[in-house]
């Protein structure tokens, strides 16, 4: 059987080779504003998430730890999130749990990026010591857990078995001294498990909707197998997602994510609730073929874009663009009525 480790890496050269995907959201259009009352200069980008403040409503998400060349990664995405101004997860922190010789490729993130909005990241099979240590390793400001039904059940090392999720989840949530953020990797919530969430006392949910990196793809070719074009489509859209969990789970703050690539997209999720935005494919991608300034570059770009986005639609904060005027049509629009969906 192949080792965490091999894993890993699999699923870095995977997630450089296969192309970068944009979530949909045609669906979703913002208004110009021809008579805006904005300043370029004055714009307040900060933003709340459970409790804490971003400065910029961006974080990079959780890619990678626990190998050999997730040192240099995860130190070089550490250097460009604090110089963007973004917050940042590490990847699973299982391999490290299990062996501390690993914790340097995760420490590494706090050791360059020390006042950073740093989250930890565990799956929901863990428990409650295990969780803590994740959150001492890297001195975390909050606790990614996340689900990946999907991808288990296409990996041939995977889990088959998912019960008793619910009562580790709420355990942790009890006993960790911060924030719990329950997250998707790229097959997105429905408003029932949102609302679960909720209940379960989590702060916010990163919704990892479908339209970006796609691990049924990844861990399809890993294993060599091949998968229905309509299974391997499987999921929940991103603005759909963002819709879902805001109005199961209207007490928690949403974390939009999965094939968010622009400042318009980021622009559009905020409009539809979201309170910031997490990217990993782009980042990745980019970082391991341009270098960390191109990816210094890129993230600036977006960040530039989602500004424009905010002066033309008259919003001088992210508040504001939270409740900016949106028209929602087609599928999107036929999906809310019909699942009783609010932008809330
Ligand atoms: C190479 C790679 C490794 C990832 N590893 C993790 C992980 O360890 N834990 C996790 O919660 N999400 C992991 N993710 C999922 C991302 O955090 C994110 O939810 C997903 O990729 C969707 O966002 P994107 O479309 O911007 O890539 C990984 C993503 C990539 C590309």
């Amino acid at each position: 059987m192949m080792s965490r480790q091999e894993r890993k890496l699999d699923h870095l050269r995977h997630a450089e080779s296969l192309a970068l995907t944009d979530a949909d959201f045609s669906d979703v259009e913002l208004l110009h504003n021809s008579l805006p009352e904005t300043d370029l200069s004055k714009l307040d980008l900060s933003t709340k998430l459970a409790g804490m403040t971003l400065s910029v409503p961006f974080m990079i998400n959780a890619i990678t730890g626990g190998v050999a060349e997730a040192v240099e990664i995860n130190r070089s995405l550490a250097a460009v999130a604090q110089e963007a101004g973004f917050a940042m997860a590490v990847g699973s922190q299982m391999a490290a749990l299990e062996n501390p010789v690993h914790c340097k490729s995760f420490r590494i993130v706090r050791e360059v990026y020390p006042q950073g909005i740093i989250f930890a990241n565990i799956g929901a099979y863990a428990d409650i010591e295990l969780a803590k240590r994740a959150v001492e390793m890297i001195e975390a400001d909050a606790l990614q857990i996340h689900l990946n039904v999907p991808q288990e059940l296409v990996m041939p090392e995977g889990d088959s078995s998912f019960t008793g999720f619910r009562k580790r989840i709420a355990e942790i949530i009890r006993s960790v001294k911060v924030p719990v953020i329950i997250k998707e990797v790229g097959f997105g919530v429905a408003k029932e498990q949102a609302a679960q969430f909720q209940e379960l006392g989590a702060a916010a949910i990163d919704i990892g909707g479908k339209g970006g990196t796609n691990f049924l793809q990844i861990e399809s070719k890993r294993a060599q197998l091949q998968i229905n074009s309509e299974l391997l489509a499987w999921g929940i859209s991103t603005p759909l997602s963002i819709l879902e969990a805001k109005t199961g789970a209207p007490a928690l703050d949403v974390i939009a994510a999965g094939g968010i690539n622009s400042g318009l997209a980021a622009a559009k999720a905020i409009a539809l609730g979201a309170q910031a935005v997490g990217m990993a494919g782009l980042p990745l991608k980019v970082l391991l073929k341009a270098g960390p300034e191109k990816l210094l570059t890129c993230l600036q770009q977006i960040l530039h874009e989602l500004k424009m986005v905010m002066m033309m639609t008259g919003c001088s904060t992210i508040n504001d663009l939270q409740h900016t005027p949106v028209v929602i049509t087609g599928k999107t629009r036929e999906w809310m009525l019909q699942r009783g969906l609010k932008r809330v």
